[in-house]
């Protein structure tokens, strides 16, 4: 007879679990037969123990089975479609989702993308897309299918039918302090991500001030983790490790960040570098590893080439329509989104380089004025948020601003401006620039 009190001692003095036994905890994680007590210890006793590789593949599987795994075929796509997905560890800025999933789309791939809320100073994929009218982010699973098979790519918010497992499990480590160890976080993530069918996956792994992995070695203990699981799980997966060093692109918020979604995909000339070439290289490794183009540097070519001809732009109007939002959000979104009535400048402190950026802190100036949860149950005001945010290297005279605000109030504006001001440094010198996207782990 299975005693979760047992596989909690295994862990605690250092051993393995045996596949069996991790099955049977998360079943009793789904059913409620394992206590939350039971839950936590087991929690600690991994984060201190870290688990075995085999370990690790069961427990990702064994959650990712504890509810609804999706099978395209069902729904009549072929058994080699090139079904795939980006998962990002979170950012401040973080919009790259909202522009990929077209491009990928555009050129052949096929992206049903499960994305999630903001979780502390991060924004999340399925806030933004709440800032378009009507965009219903919670359509069956049939309509989910449809719209993969008419437009290419659909982003949903997760359903309970999904990963459930992990749902208990998360909650229980976020107030029992073992959310950082590698084996629970990849397990996290893939459960839900594998539930979803795909025939491979890329991961975006922060790290730096606005990441939740602050080192690069952190990350890439953690990149190299989930490549390997994943792989073992017979889903290949490529991890880029990107710079969060710097807010990504120039706006933080919501509807801000549809905004520049929009104008990245119709004027990709004028948009921000770093936000291009991390959304170029995550669309070039998404469509090479499903097969939908032979190589990267094929697929390099072919994503830039559908962002140029407005293709992807075409793409994301299409699903914007298809979940419920107005058909001309690409040529009318200043009829659609809505923006803070207080708009103001964050003038610089100095004139000089941008030489460092607390991406986390900016970030927590966009929650503090009502663009993300300090309560995982509260409502997110889609309408505030950060525009033109400079980015490092940038020369900024005394007259410039650093960004600018968009809030509900004067005083909420003014506190977001000196928290932006605080978190922002400017020197003499012009620090040295590092690409965004730092390495890449192969699957
Ligand atoms: N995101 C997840 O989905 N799970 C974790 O454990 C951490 C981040």
């Amino acid at each position: 007879m299975f005693l979760p009190q047992e596989a909690i001692r295994v862990k605690r003095d250092g051993g393995e679990i045996s596949e069996n036994d991790i099955k049977a905890f998360v079943a009793g994680i789904t059913s409620g037969a394992v206590t939350e007590g039971q839950i936590a210890a087991l929690g600690m006793a991994v984060f201190f123990n870290g688990m075995t590789p085999k370990e690790g593949a069961a427990l990702t599987l064994a959650m990712r089975d504890s509810g609804d795994v999706i099978d395209w075929q069902k729904f009549g796509f072929d058994a080699d479609a090139p079904i795939t997905d980006k998962h990002s560890t979170g950012g401040v800025g973080d919009k790259v989702s909202l522009m990929l999933a077209p491009i990928v789309a555009a050129c052949g791939g096929l992206v049903p993308m499960i994305s999630g809320r903001g979780l502390g100073h991060t924004g999340g994929t399925l806030d933004k897309f709440e800032a378009i009218p009507g965009y219903d982010p919670y359509p069956s699973i049939d309509r989910f299918a449809e719209i993969v098979k008419i437009v290419g790519c659909s982003i949903i918010g997760q359903t309970g039918d999904l990963a459930p497992a992990d749902k208990r499990f998360y909650g229980i480590r976020d107030v029992t302090s073992t959310v950082e160890s590698v084996p629970l976080i990849t397990a996290s993530i893939l459960s839900k991500k594998l539930s979803a069918g795909l025939g491979s996956l890329v991961m975006d792994v922060k790290f730096g001030s606005g990441a939740f992995m602050d080192s690069f070695d952190k990350a890439k203990v953690l990149a190299e983790n989930i490549v390997r699981v994943a792989g073992a799980a017979d889903t290949p997966t490529t991890a880029l490790l990107t710079d969060m060093n710097q807010v990504l692109g120039r706006t933080a918020g919501n509807a801000v960040e549809v905004l520049e979604t929009i104008e990245f995909l119709t004027d990709s000339a004028n948009a921000d570098q770093r936000l291009l070439d991390v959304t170029l290289d995550l669309a070039a490794h998404m469509l090479a590893i499903s097969g939908a183009q032979p190589d990267v540097a094929t697929a390099r070519a072919k994503s830039e080439e559908a962002l140029n001809n407005g293709k992807a732009a075409e793409i994301f109007g299409k699903m914007a329509a298809a979940h419920g939002g107005p058909a001309d959000i690409v040529e009318n979104h200043g009829k659609y989104l809505s923006y803070a009535p207080v708009v103001k400048p964050v003038p610089t402190t100095a004139s000089g380089f941008v030489s460092k950026m607390d991406a986390r802190e900016v970030g927590m100036a966009v929650v503090a004025l009502g663009g993300g949860r300090t309560d995982p149950a509260a409502k997110v005001d889609h309408s505030v948020g950060l525009t033109e945010i400079c980015q490092l290297g940038d020369r900024i005279e005394k007259d410039q601003p650093l960004a600018m605000v968009y809030a509900r109030t004067e005083a909420a504006a003014d506190a977001a401006i000196a928290q932006v001001q605080a978190s922002i440094k400017i020197t003499d010198e012009a620090p040295a620039i590092t690409p965004v996207t730092a390495e890449i782990i192969q699957g």
